[in-house]
């Protein structure tokens, strides 16, 4: 990123927004902590050491540092990253605001629920294989060769994190709460594209042929630029609108 400063021990200007939904006397304001910047800091080194040395009572959530679990999405000056992967550097300014993703239901601080989002989407997209048993003559066919090319085009598609950055930077989930999201739509293609899949696009459309599904989304493709995996969510979305729309 253009202006990033690289390894300068500056000081750094952290504001976070505390807020813990089940107390009765908590309210939501922002704390500011002041600390000194480290060559290759990340937001998540950011945190921790806010924790360790200012604010043992913070909470945010994180499990592998490595872009992998998902578990550390957050806005990070009002667009959604992962703690993990954002480096201090990429802010000139050295002021960095934080707060948890919207969309979500919040735990506490920077903590919110996206498992249970996810697992609801999961079921919601009925997010598994649709196949009929076969028969004892037929176990050879179980597993049917997949073409190389078709097999990728899945694998892409399952590199879904389940961090939540589509979800919080779409416009269509905050008018409407059960808009499935980009994540589901990408959910639904990524079954679609698979052979072992025996859903037809009548099935597809039960599911996702209405204004809660593709039909809702507005095609201003946030979720496209936030996603830290890169899904290529834009030709996705536009191709399940496709086929959805030539259902009679
Ligand atoms: S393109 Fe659709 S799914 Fe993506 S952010 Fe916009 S409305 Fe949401
Ligand atoms: S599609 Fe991208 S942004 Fe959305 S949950 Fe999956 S990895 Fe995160
Ligand atoms: S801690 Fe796992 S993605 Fe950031």
């Amino acid at each position: 990123m253009s202006g990033a400063v690289e390894n300068s021990g500056r000081e750094l200007t952290i504001r976070v927004l505390k807020f813990d939904p089940n107390s009765a006397v908590s309210k939501p304001h922002f704390k500011e902590y002041k600390l000194k910047e480290a060559h290759s800091m990340t937001i998540f080194i950011v945190l921790n050491m806010i924790r360790e040395q200012y604010d043992s009572d913070l909470s945010f959530d994180f499990v592998c540092r490595a872009g992998i679990c998902g578990s550390c999405g957050m806005m990070i000056n009002g667009r959604p990253r992962l703690a993990c992967r954002t480096l201090t550097k990429d802010f000139p300014d050295g002021i960095i605001t934080l707060m948890p993703l919207p969309a979500f239901k919040l735990i506490k601080d920077l903590s919110v629920d996206t498992g249970n989002w996810f697992n609801g989407m999961s079921k919601r997209v009925e997010s598994w294989i649709h196949a009929q048993e076969k028969s004892e003559e037929h176990m050879s066919q179980i597993e049917e060769r997949v073409e190389p090319k078709v097999a990728q085009e899945v694998f892409e598609l399952d590199r879904c994190i389940e961090c939540g950055c589509c979800i919080a930077s779409c416009g269509t989930k905050l008018m409407r709460e059960d808009f499935v999201g980009a994540a589901g739509l990408n959910r639904v293609v990524r079954f679609m594209l698979d052979p072992h899949d025996e859903r037809s696009d009548e099935d597809y459309y039960e599911l996702v042929g209405d204004d809660n599904g593709v039909f809702g989304c507005m095609s201003l493709l946030a979720c496209h630029d936030v996603c830290p995996k890169n899904l290529p969510l834009q030709s996705k979305i536009a191709y399940l609108r496709r086929k959805m729309a030539n259902v009679k």
